[in-house]
């Protein structure tokens, strides 16, 4: 390197970890805001149901840059709270004294299913900790076979699915993460390299810090 190369690097270097420093003004919140929208709802297009994954992942959204995986994480926690939800359902139902033998067990398969989402979830979350999309994929992938696993244990028993609305809202967050699991992995450059390629911007910056 020359002096004027090292330079350059330099330059680019701390005028990259500037860009990631800085508080942004005002002005700089509103375009940052604005941007999130329109990223947001591009993300959420390609989702089973947009809807519902803007309507979970905006609240988290306050003044963020948009990043993929942490809106990913986001969906995961809303699927990870319905979780929570339906088993908090299905202890109810379970303790209930009038509660026939027939939805005893059905409910006991569904709280194993519903178990094993807690898991797959959790360990989901140490793959999205580390950008490691295709084992998020892989941890991630069971849970619409568990969450379809305890509709079929109420197969001819529908009227005693109580939970019916929150499994279907189960199925479409499920669906939603899994949605953005294969467009992350699409992006995901073929080759094993874990180094991000630096976005054409930062050059820009560059020109701009030097003048
Ligand atoms: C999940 O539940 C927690 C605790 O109730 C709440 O703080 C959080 O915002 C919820 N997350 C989502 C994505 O809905």
């Amino acid at each position: 390197m020359d002096f004027t190369t090292k330079t350059i690097f330099f330059i680019t270097l701390s005028s990259l970890l500037f860009v990631g420093n800085a508080i942004p003004s005002s002005r700089d919140i509103h375009v940052v805001r604005h941007n999130l929208q329109s990223n947001l709802l591009e993300f959420c297009k390609k989702t089973t149901n947009p809807t519902l994954c803007q309507q979970t992942i905006q609240p988290s959204y306050t003044n963020n840059v948009f990043d993929p995986y942490k809106a990913l994480g986001v969906e995961i926690e809303a699927t990870l709270n319905q979780t929570k939800k339906i088993i908090g359902i299905i202890s109810e139902l379970r303790e209930k004294q009038e509660t026939s033998k027939s939805l005893k067990d059905s409910l006991d398969i569904c709280k194993d299913q519903y178990n094993s989402i807690l898991g797959s979830i959790k360990e989901t979350k140490d793959a999205i900790a580390n950008r490691d999309v295709r084992t998020i994929k892989f941890k991630f992938s069971a849970v619409l076979s568990y969450q379809a696993s305890c509709k079929d244990a109420f197969e001819g028993m529908e009227k005693e699915f109580a939970f019916a609305k929150d499994s279907d809202v189960e199925y479409q967050l499920g669906g939603n993460c899994l949605d953005i699991i294969a467009d992350l992995e699409k992006s995901e450059p073929k080759n094993e390299d874990p180094l991000p390629q630096s976005p054409p911007s930062a050059s820009s910056n560059v020109i701009g810090t030097i003048s």
